[in-house]
């Protein structure tokens, strides 16, 4: 049988569409990780999901949810996996962490290093680990190694004597404390979080330091355990609105929520987008240039009067402990083809809610001016107690057991 001749609705043909969809998008770049892919059968992992959104190339598949109805694990997005693992160059043999299980991923990862390899999968959640090991027997993959336990420490006793060769995080993580972990000329690839920016980043080996490669925009559920993100969060307008800062003064939640209610200033940057057009750069800049840079989401079902953020996920947001100033969007006044693109705009509530617009504003202008169309950054992660050379253009996010530094250049 052919996947022309499949079942429209038969797990094969969702598969095999699924990897045809996975390799046009080129997050599937090489045969064994294609390979991998097209043989395991993702909906064993995703029994609660119908069959169109085990295989849907672009959604994740939520497991488990916290009290506040938030998801705490997840089988990740098919795209981002694939470009995770292509990002780790597995070869057959090789010995591979994966932090965050869920079983389909590490089933991926043993098909890739087959029987000679070495696949141990951490979770701190014992109803992730007892399904995932379920799982991985039913489906023949009973050799991965289920630990229980917090990714801090418990992976370090089934690490190979010399590392392994691949380190595989698929939580959203603000730090690293596994690079001892890691095999000569091995390659970690990290979903880290600095000043509540997340980019997949990948980690190898330069001298006493690690150069962090092929930085990807993504989103993960956030880490538990000892490296819980240090976010603050204030949670406005009955939960309609929520405002994120890693560090900085405590939020006053009552007169952030109080702020809402009063005047707000609205200033338009004429800077513009194109549909389809990539901006991430942008946050990393504001980020950059601004340590009370933070995120702004809105539930979009919410009515509120509010101007609409600019993005749903990773609004930009400017932040202190009563005043906030977040992006939006509108169409531009004067531009030849309006109709095609969105120019930004700041939006500020608050006694420094002014202040924190035209702030933003001047951010995304500068962004616009100077960086807009230069590479994006490059990132080296060194240990917390080394002295990382100071970026010109840059900037350095201290962590426990590491140091980002993100350059301009
Ligand atoms: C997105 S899910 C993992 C996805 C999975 N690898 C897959 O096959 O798609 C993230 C997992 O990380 C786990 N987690 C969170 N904090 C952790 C920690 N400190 N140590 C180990 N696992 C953790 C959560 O319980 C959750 O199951």
């Amino acid at each position: 049988m052919t996947t022309d001749t499949l079942p429209s609705e038969s797990p094969d043909r969702l598969r095999a569409d699924m990897v045809a969809e996975l390799k046009e998008g080129a997050w599937i770049r090489s045969p064994h990780v294609e390979a991998a892919f097209a043989k395991v059968p993702r909906e064993k992992f995703a029994p609660e999901a119908p069959l169109s959104a085990a295989y849907s190339a672009q959604d994740t598949v939520v497991t488990k949810r916290g009290h506040d109805g938030r998801a705490t694990s997840s089988i990740s997005a098919p795209w981002l996996q694939a470009e995770m693992l292509e990002s780790a160059q597995l070869a057959p043999g090789a010995k591979v962490l994966e932090v965050g299980s869920g079983g389909y991923n590490a089933a991926l990862i043993a098909e890739i290093v087959g029987p000679c390899g070495l696949v141990v999968t951490v979770d701190i959640d014992p109803f992730v680990t007892e399904r995932a090991g379920r799982f991985l027997a039913e489906t023949g993959y009973a050799q991965v190694k289920v630990v229980l336990g917090d990714a801090e420490h418990a992976a370090d006793e089934h690490a190979p004597e010399n590392g392994f060769d691949a380190i595989i995080v698929t939580v959203g993580v603000w730090d690293i404390p596994w690079g001892h972990l890691l095999a000569p000329g091995g390659r970690m690839v990290v979903p880290l979080r600095f000043s509540t920016v997340s980019r997949s980043l990948t980690f190898v080996h330069d001298g006493d330091h690690f150069l962090g490669l092929n930085p990807t925009v993504c989103g993960f559920v956030p880490c538990q355990g000892a490296g819980k993100l240090p976010d603050q969060e204030a949670v406005l307008a009955d939960g309609a609105i929520r405002l994120t800062l890693e560090s900085g003064p405590a939020l006053d939640v009552a007169s952030l929520d109080q702020a809402l209610t009063a005047e707000r200033t609205e200033l338009w940057t004429g800077v513009t987008v194109g549909r389809g057009e990539l901006f991430d750069s942008m946050h990393l800049w504001i980020a950059t240039a601004d340590d009370r840079f933070g995120m702004f989401w809105k539930d979009p079902d919410c009515k509120s009067g509010l101007i609409e953020p600019a993005m749903r996920w990773y609004c930009p947001l400017l932040i202190t402990h009563d005043s906030f100033a977040y992006l939006t969007i509108r169409r531009p006044q004067r531009h030849e083809a309006a109709e095609h693109r969105w120019e930004f705009g700041t939006c500020g509530y608050g006694r420094a809610g002014a202040e924190l617009a035209q702030q933003l504003h001047d951010h995304v202008q500068t962004w616009d001016r100077d960086w807009r169309d230069h590479p994006i950054p490059t990132f080296t992660l060194y240990p917390a107690d080394a002295a990382p050379p100071a970026p010109t253009v840059g900037r350095i996010f201290r962590k426990r057991h590491t140091q980002l530094v993100m350059t301009w250049s």
